[in-house]
């Protein structure tokens, strides 16, 4: 495996590397990431894993500066799973200049997520965008964990005609149902013992979906006075159609239930997806 800072030097690497199948991450990887890595492993003859905490995608309020940056550790997990190529470039290297041009992703960005980080898809749009021409990659891997996100990009790949193909991989859980994120390393050890309640919120609002619910606002607000009951500050619990993000209208054949809630400091996202009986 090699680990490669400079753009040139992953071009030359990558001049006869057949299909590349990509991970885009911020590193401090996981089991979800790695996940991810397995599953490009079994779709490209080279894979490629970027390391790249984008400062573009974080509010100036928000974690830039404190996110976690373990490459040594990261790279020895990337071994362990396959991995040809970790591209770990500095910010010079990816922001030489300002980015002044920048990718406007569709309205849904400004929802869920978007309404309480303004600008963040509008960062994630673009260094992905730098990043597959940076790559070339024939085929790129998101986690289903951030699944607005995963949305966005196949929107953008769709729409501005990439030729790359979009596989998403489910979410990976720890035992107690907790989604696996970096952001988990932020919790108290009390904090980490409640964590698990916001997917099985979701979960509840999912369950009640398959049996039949369809009065979504009621259960939108029952999962939000639970989080809200036991410590959390909710910024949405939303119940969506899953091919569009949109609110459902009519009756979709998939739904998906998004959510994002504090701990704390510690802003955690989730969702599960639903068919409605
Ligand atoms: P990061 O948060 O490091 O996530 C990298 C990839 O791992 C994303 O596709 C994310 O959805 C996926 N992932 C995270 N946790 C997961 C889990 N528990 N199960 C499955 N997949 C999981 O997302 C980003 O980085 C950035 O926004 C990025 C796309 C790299 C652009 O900067």
């Amino acid at each position: 495996m090699e680990v490669i800072a400079t753009i040139r030097a992953l071009d030359e690497r990558l001049s006869e590397a057949g299909r590349v199948a990509f991970v885009p991450t911020m590193g401090n990887l996981h089991e979800g990431h790695l996940a991810l890595v397995r599953l490009a492993r079994a779709h490209g003859d080279t894979v490629v894993v970027s390391i790249f905490v984008n400062p573009l995608q974080f509010g100036p309020n928000e974690d830039y500066h404190k996110y976690p940056r373990t490459l040594a550790e990261d790279c020895a997990k990337l071994e362990s799973v396959g991995c040809d190529v970790v591209f770990a470039p500095t910010v010079t290297e990816m922001y030489p200049t300002p980015q002044q041009t920048e990718i406007l992703p569709p309205p849904v960005a400004d929802e869920l997520c978007g309404a309480f980080r303004p600008g963040h898809f509008r960062g994630v749009a673009t260094v992905v965008a730098k990043l597959f021409n940076i790559v070339q990659p024939s085929v790129a891997v998101f986690g289903k964990k951030d699944y607005q996100q995963l949305f966005i990009v196949r929107s953008m790949v769709r729409e501005l005609n990439f030729p790359i193909q979009i596989l998403a991989g489910e979410t990976v859980r720890a035992d107690d149902g907790l989604a696996l994120s970096s952001r988990n390393a932020y919790l108290s050890g009390a904090q980490r013992a409640e964590a698990p309640r916001l997917y099985r919120s979701l979960g509840a609002v999912a369950a009640a979906i398959a049996q039949g619910e369809r009065d979504y606002p009621a259960l939108e607000a029952s999962a939000r006075r639970e989080l809200e009951s036991h410590g959390w500050r909710v910024d949405y619990v939303s119940v969506r159609d899953a091919a569009t993000l949109a609110l459902p209208q009519g009756n979709p054949p998939q739904l998906v239930v998004l959510g994002a809630a504090w701990l704390g400091e510690t802003r955690l996202i989730d969702n599960v997806e639903v068919t409605p009986s």
